[in-house]
């Protein structure tokens, strides 16, 4: 494989095709290419190509039971992957493809094992981001991609990010800026009998329930219970950590002892929140009022904790709503110490 890895630099609304043909020429002949999306960055490969898919858990240090999204272009590309029938998908697909919906399926059997972790079932995805679109319209081909991070550590929502965890491993990165909703996908299970949400994301609860009233919250999404391999191998594993631990603070009546607890530490929080902390260092993490903005600047808030000179940060719980609810998932996981 190579040393360095091609940078591609390119308008993220309107893609030069010279740039995506030679990105796709590199998933046509078994390589790997970090691409943006509108969730997070996408470390892609061929799904149908075995070697190049090993090469993507190789890359990231994945363990290989943790299963990929597929990324398609269209709906003919749907029939590639699936066995089941779609009726019950539709409402879904209809609302939020292309976009932040990954959705899992029976798969076909020439859907390479490797791919979905040795299940039974496939994770399928249709991004809106131009450059994952063209990407994948132009390879000709479904791109797995997991999220281009190293395996544990926050994804990327920018090419710095990848940069940082995959320079030299990746044949390409394609440059496309900061991705808009800096959250990865809403993940729900259509392979049961009830829709079952695996991980919340930019599309929310609320908004899924519109289409699915009877959408299924397992307990694990809940912090009730650990999640069971077969349900959701990816849940197992602990993500999105900084190298520095994290104290995440969900009762706010415990907040001033955690605060006297650790006096030097950083304290992240919502720019709403920042008057209360006088005289403390602060990462702002976005706005309590656009709530968006905190799922926005999430994943650059956990990693720019490393660079700060403090062995903990303090992370101050947020309101479990809507897109929040999303975003104090993956504070969750982060975190070293949670108090509630
Ligand atoms: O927004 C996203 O989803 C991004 C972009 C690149 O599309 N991708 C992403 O992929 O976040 P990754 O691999 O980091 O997360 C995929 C999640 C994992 O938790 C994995 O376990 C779960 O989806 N998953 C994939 N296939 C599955 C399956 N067949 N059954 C249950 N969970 C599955
Ligand atoms: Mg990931």
């Amino acid at each position: 494989m190579f040393d360095l890895s091609l940078i591609l630099k390119v308008d993220p609304i309107n893609p030069s095709m010279e740039v995506i043909k030679k990105a796709a020429e590199i998933i046509k002949k078994s390589g790997t290419v970090a691409f943006p999306t509108e969730t997070v960055y996408g470390l892609g490969a061929n799904c149908f190509d075995k070697v190049a898919v090993l090469r993507v858990f190789e890359i990231k240090r994945r363990p290989p039971d943790n299963p990929l999204i597929v990324h398609i272009s269209d709906l003919q590309q749907l029939d590639l992957l699936v066995e089941d029938d779609l009726t019950k998908a539709e409402p879904l697909i209809e609302t939020f493809w292309p976009g932040p919906v990954t959705l899992i399926f029976k798969k076909k059997p020439q859907v390479p094992k490797q791919v979905t972790g040795g299940l039974e079932t496939v994770a399928v995805r249709m991004p809106s981001h131009p450059v994952a679109k063209k990407l994948i319209e132009v390879s000709g081909v479904p791109i797995a991609a997991p999220s281009a991070n190293l395996s544990g550590r926050p994804s990327p929502t920018s090419a710095q990010h990848v940069i940082d965890d995959l320079y030299g491993l990746v044949d390409a990165i394609i440059d496309g800026g900061e991705t808009p909703l800096g959250l990865e996908s809403t993940v729900i299970d259509l392979s049961r009998d009830e829709p079952t949400l695996l991980r919340p994301g930019p599309a929310t609860v609320e908004e899924i329930r519109k289409v699915v009233p009877n959408l299924r919250i397992p307990d694990f999404l809940l912090g009730k219970s650990q999640p069971e391999r077969p349900l959701s191998p990816g849940m197992m594993y602990r993500h999105y950590a900084p190298n520095k631990p994290i104290v995440l603070v969900i009762d706010e009546n415990k907040l001033d002892a955690v605060l006297m607890e650790y006096p030097d530490a950083p304290i992240v929080c919502p720019e709403e929140m920042a008057r209360n902390f006088y005289g403390r260092r602060l990462i702002i993490m976005g706005k309590l009022s656009e709530p968006y903005t905190i799922a926005q600047n999430l994943f650059k808030v956990l990693r720019s904790i490393d660079t700060v000179l403090a062995d903990v940060a303090i992370v101050v719980g947020l309101p479990e709503k809507g897109i929040l609810f999303s975003v104090m998932n993956r504070l969750r996981k982060a975190a070293s110490r949670v108090i509630e």
